[in-house]
């Protein structure tokens, strides 16, 4: 199975692919937990992608386009998390040899709780999980492993509010995109994790 998940900063994509990898299984592909991993390392690339990163822009794809054809090419069942998310993108993808995507489910949420999530986002530096803080029992450890929780450099207000207009401009193009060729499933993102979850699972199995 291929599929791909889309929506906003926030949305619930790498929640919802980490869980779809899981159950069927599939090789989550997270170009943002990709790009970050390089960054952290040190590489050439790390030190080409972190100022657009940093500024809440989308790397461009002669930098990003290679390592997804990488990483692609070395499975045939994967959800795609954060990509594509230009048409160009989307055009790119489908030229590569071995895709053929089943579904594209895009998780519709809205701006005030998109900030709302990311505001309360916490993510584990040693293991990668992502939880997000209680208000009323503020936790400090990782749930999975007990390392000390961060934020993600790009969760502050001002780095959210340009992802979002990002979003808007570049992205939604690509929601068409897939509509225009059938294989778009529309989900509602609000509501609890597991709301969510019952969704997209019915919309992949529609899909299969
Ligand atoms: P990326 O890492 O992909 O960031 P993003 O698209 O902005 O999305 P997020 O990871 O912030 O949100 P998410 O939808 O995964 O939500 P999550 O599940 O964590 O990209 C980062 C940067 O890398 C980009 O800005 C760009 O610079 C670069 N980049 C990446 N891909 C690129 C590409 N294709 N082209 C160019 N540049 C690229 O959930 C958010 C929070 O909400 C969590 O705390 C979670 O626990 C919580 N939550 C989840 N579901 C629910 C729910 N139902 N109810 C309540 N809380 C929930
Ligand atoms: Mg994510």
């Amino acid at each position: 199975m291929q599929l791909v998940l889309l929506g906003p900063p926030g949305a619930g994509k790498g929640t919802v692919a980490a869980r779809l990898a899981a159950t069927f299984p599939l090789t989550h592909i997270s170009t943002g937990d990709l790009l970050r991993a390089e960054v952290a390392a040190g590489t050439a690339l790390g030190r080409k992608v972190a100022p657009y990163m940093k500024a809440g822009q989308l790397v461009p794809q002669d930098l990003l386009g290679e390592v997804v054809a990488r990483k692609l090419a070395t499975t045939t069942s994967f959800v795609l998390d954060g990509y594509p998310r230009t048409v160009e993108q989307a055009e790119f993808l489908a030229s590569l040899p071995g895709v053929s995507l089943d579904a594209v489910v895009y998780l519709r949420v809205d701006r005030e709780e998109v900030v709302r999530r990311l505001a309360r986002r916490r993510v584990c530096p040693v293991c990668g999980a992502t939880t997000a803080a209680d208000e009323t029992s503020p936790s400090t450890s990782c749930p999975a492993c007990g390392a000390k929780l961060a934020r993600r450099e790009d969760d502050d207000a001002a780095r959210v509010t340009k992802r979002f207009e990002v979003y808007l401009t570049e992205t939604t193009p690509v929601v068409e995109f897939y509509r225009a060729r059938g294989i778009l499933k529309e989900v509602d993102g609000g509501g609890t994790r597991e709301e969510v979850w019952r969704r997209v699972v019915d919309a992949v199995a529609a899909a299969r």
